[in-house]
């Protein structure tokens, strides 16, 4: 494993954080618990020392699976524990933005809870509520930070304006963006709050796992399933561009020893000076140590260009 500081928050992380969504059973393929729970040992084992969670992830039952499982191993002063506010769980489909100041502190009193733990090291608001003013929303987390219930404040899919208004009510240390090879959007946000000294957590960075190569067939996911409603790149005309940049990562895995193309993928995020580390949703033992392998090498300047030019080229399609 690498690490790198995540910016002022004075934390060292691994470059891979372990990301929890599917394993709060909504939204992904399940697996059992035991599987799960292994998963998560063999990351640790493996040196990552970042999990990322949230409520909205199955309406706490992430938060609650993770919790029970970093109490069985007796690991929770080891690792650093990402979550969420702001942004409840209705359906699976659904989800609600609250940024109220009773709904803070409830929600976050709910992940201390679920997380058997007596304290956050970071926590993130999830998404923006544009009926809840920033003020207020602050005013919750800066008095849990100053009661040592949460120890970090950040914020995810922001956008710059709401990163400068929001900084007006407390200090803002980390920034939760979307980022792969197969989205760029948020490239210039997180160049402001690097420069801003945050620390820079991206999500989705196997694209949603069809950076991984194992899924080249075009097929239909449920309603509920992310691949459907969240990651646009399953779908056309995504799809079709993403199985020629696929291609391209073939040749350079061959390049490096028949390597995994999840590597590839990570190592191209991790690799950035605006990134501190990236965030990668597995829950099995294998894929979790195939990801981990990624960090165990790195791609070349010329294979990085390759890759840049060719996602320029797919964009512009
Ligand atoms: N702040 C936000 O709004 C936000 C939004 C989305 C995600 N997140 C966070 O970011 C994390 C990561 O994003 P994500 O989980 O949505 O997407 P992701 O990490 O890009 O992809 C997850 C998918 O990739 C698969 N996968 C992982 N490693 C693999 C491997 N080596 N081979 C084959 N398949 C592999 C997973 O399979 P299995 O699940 O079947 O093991 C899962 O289907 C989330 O868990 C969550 O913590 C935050």
């Amino acid at each position: 494993m690498r690490y790198k500081n995540f910016g002022i928050t004075g934390m060292t992380v691994s470059e891979m954080t372990l990301g929890t969504w599917g394993m709060g059973g909504v939204g992904w393929d399940n697996y059992d618990e035991e599987t799960k729970a292994d998963a998560i040992k063999t990351a640790i084992d493996c040196g990552v020392n970042f999990i990322d969670t949230a409520p909205a992830y199955n309406g706490g039952e992430a938060e609650r699976f993770l919790g029970r499982t970093l109490e069985r191993l007796g690991v929770r002063n080891k690792i650093r524990i990402s979550t969420k506010c702001g942004n409840v769980f209705v359906d699976g489909v659904v989800y609600r933005r609250d940024g109220r100041y009773d709904k803070i502190i409830e929600q976050c009193e709910e992940s201390l809870k679920n997380l058997r733990t007596d304290y956050i090291d970071l926590m993130l608001i999830h998404w923006p509520d544009p009926d809840t003013p920033f003020e207020e929303t602050m005013r919750a987390l800066n008095k849990l930070k100053t009661d040592g219930k949460i120890l970090h404040i950040g914020v995810s899919n922001f956008s710059i304006g709401q990163m400068k208004e929001i900084s007006q009510f407390g200090v803002i240390e980390a920034f939760q963006p979307h980022y792969s090879m197969v989205n760029r959007d948020s490239e210039d946000l997180m160049k402001y709050a690097a420069g801003k000294g945050m620390g820079v957590m991206t999500y989705g960075s196997l694209g949603g796992g069809i950076l991984t190569g194992k899924i080249r067939e075009y097929r239909e996911y449920a309603p509920s399933d992310s691949r459907n409603r969240f990651y646009k790149h399953f779908k056309e005309p995504m799809f079709s561009k993403v199985m020629k940049l696929l291609r391209v990562m073939d040749g350079i895995s061959e390049k490096n020893g028949g390597v995994a193309l999840s590597q590839i993928a990570l190592n191209w995020s991790a690799q950035k000076d605006i990134v501190s580390t990236c965030i990668v949703g597995a829950q099995t033992s294998d894929k979790i140590r195939e990801n981990c392998a990624a960090f165990d090498w790195k791609l070349s300047p010329e294979d990085i260009a390759t890759l840049d030019s060719v996602i320029e080229q797919l964009n512009a399609e």
